[in-house]
């Protein structure tokens, strides 16, 4: 039984989804804790309704980065963690804490990196022109929003789209590569060699979904399950 500590910082939607696809799906792991930067992330309400172990190490107690990394480090660690999840956790961390969960930290990202890292990526793709836009799970290093990638979920950039209807298309898609990586991670099908991710036995490791005319479905109950649902790379556009 592998024990997975996730972090959040605000709505915690895909730390739910994940919640919800480690018991539906029966994984080898429980969610041994979710923890928050923020005492009024509204994810912790449903974390704590899940009988999950939270916690709040709130950033403003702490003078500097290092302080705040080291508090954030032991919270993490009472919880024996094999698997640290960033879930919409708004802090940028200190190359020793990436190197303490190296290996052993995933993150989501909401662009297809390596392009637009930081914030604001929806609108850093508008404004870029790219036609495809999309989300990376990756494993975390010291480099901002860097790192071997997982699993990444592509989306169409139509020609109405805004930042507000990309971030509403790519939530589901979200939904659904986040649980499937820490699913993987935690059934020990991920090996990274010379950077690259590769999963064993082989699974497709992308996600094409919802042409810019298709309307988003965002719920994480209505997350479909592996099963049910295969990654499609095949796309979703007739
Ligand atoms: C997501 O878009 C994620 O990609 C980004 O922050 C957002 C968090 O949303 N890192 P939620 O808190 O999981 O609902």
């Amino acid at each position: 039984m592998k024990n997975i500590v996730i972090l959040i910082s605000g709505r915690g939607s895909n730390m739910e989804a994940i919640v919800r696809a480690c018991s539906e799906q029966a994984w080898p792991a429980r969610i041994a804790a979710v923890l928050s930067s923020r005492p009024d992330a509204p994810g912790l309400k449903f974390a704590a309704a899940q009988g999950i172990p939270v916690g709040v190490v709130d950033h403003r107690h702490y003078p500097d980065r290092a302080s705040f990394d080291k508090a954030l480090a032991n919270a993490i660690d009472a919880h024996v963690p094999d698997l640290v999840v960033l879930a919409g956790f708004m802090r940028i961390l200190t190359p020793e804490f990436v190197e303490h969960y190296a290996g052993r930290m995933m993150n989501i990202h909401p662009s297809l990196l390596p392009s637009f890292p930081g914030l604001h990526t929806h609108q850093q793709a508008l404004e870029a022109g790219v036609k495809v836009h999309g989300a990376s799970v990756h494993f975390v290093t010291a480099a901002l929003d860097h790192g071997p990638i997982v699993l990444q979920a592509a989306i169409e950039i139509g020609p109405e789209d805004t930042p507000e209807t990309l971030a509403a298309r790519l939530l589901p898609c979200e939904h659904q590569i986040y649980p499937r990586a820490v699913r993987w991670f935690v059934e020990g099908r991920l090996r990274v060699k010379d950077g690259v991710v590769h999963v064993d036995p082989p699974e497709p490791q992308l996600l094409i979904a919802l042409a810019a005319s298709d309307s988003p479905s965002d719920s994480p109950s209505d997350s479909p399950s592996d099963s049910a649902n295969p990654v499609d790379t095949t796309g979703a556009r007739q």
